[in-house]
């Protein structure tokens, strides 16, 4: 690891959150910062529903969604209809089944334990359930305007021809759907630290998230 005041040999970070907090960036900087491997886990989920979406199969059907996941073509973690709005309420809906998330399981797990240095995660339950034993859980909130907002200019603004409203209308669907289901719900687990980024931007954010994480890192 780079950080010259660790006291560990392996850092695992858990990030959690809602859709579009900001949890994909904070993850990134933050695995470069430390020099850890960084798997961004809903792109799984999505993985899963592209394909689904592709061949005509209906992301309501567990048993098709769970072969799916077991099978997984990583090709498709490379497609830039991946980060489709169409996909992201498809993968909210492959999530809530058992059997596509027992599938996806154990990737994420080797993910972790593989990595030589650590690993950050980020998805809906790394704290709670991929990874309970992750050095550092954050999870990451912003109010769901700001959230849908980010994710509206992300996908071009004005210029994308999407209403605002449609985003943010999805935005809360998706929290809903990922929030109530009985599996892996989305929750932060017990010991993660709040990061609320409604008023921070990315620098503010990774500056408050590394207080954190340099604080364990010390401890
Ligand atoms: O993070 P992202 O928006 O790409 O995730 C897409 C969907 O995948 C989420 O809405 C959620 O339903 C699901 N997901 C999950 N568990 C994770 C990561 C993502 O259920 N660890």
């Amino acid at each position: 690891m780079n950080d010259p005041n660790s006291k560990k040999d392996k850092l695992v970070i858990a990030i959690d959150g809602p859709a579009a907090a900001g949890k994909g960036t904070l993850a990134r900087r933050i695995a470069q910062h430390y020099g850890l491997r960084f798997l961004d886990t809903g792109a799984l989920y999505r993985a899963v529903a592209l394909a689904m979406l592709q061949q005509g199969l209906d992301p309501d059907d567990a048993e098709a969604a769970a072969q799916m996941a077991r099978n997984l073509d990583i090709t498709l973690l490379e497609d830039p209809a991946l980060r489709e709005l169409t996909t992201g309420e498809a993968a909210s809906k492959v999530a809530r089944h058992p059997s596509v998330r027992a599938a996806l399981l154990d990737f994420q797990r080797c993910f972790a334990a593989n990595a030589p240095t650590g690993a950050v995660l980020d998805g809906r339950d790394i704290g709670t359930v991929v990874l309970p034993e992750a050095d550092v859980k954050l999870f990451i909130t912003a109010s769901a305007e700001v959230r849908a907002r980010r994710r509206w200019l992300e996908l071009g603004g004005e210029a994308s021809g999407v209403p605002f409203e449609e985003v943010l209308q999805q935005v809360l669907e998706r929290d809903a759907r990922d929030a109530e289901r009985s599996t892996a719900p989305m929750k932060p687990a017990a010991d993660a630290h709040l990061l609320d980024t409604t008023e921070l931007d990315i620098d503010a954010a990774f500056q408050a998230a590394r207080r954190i994480i340099d604080a364990r890192l010390n401890s």
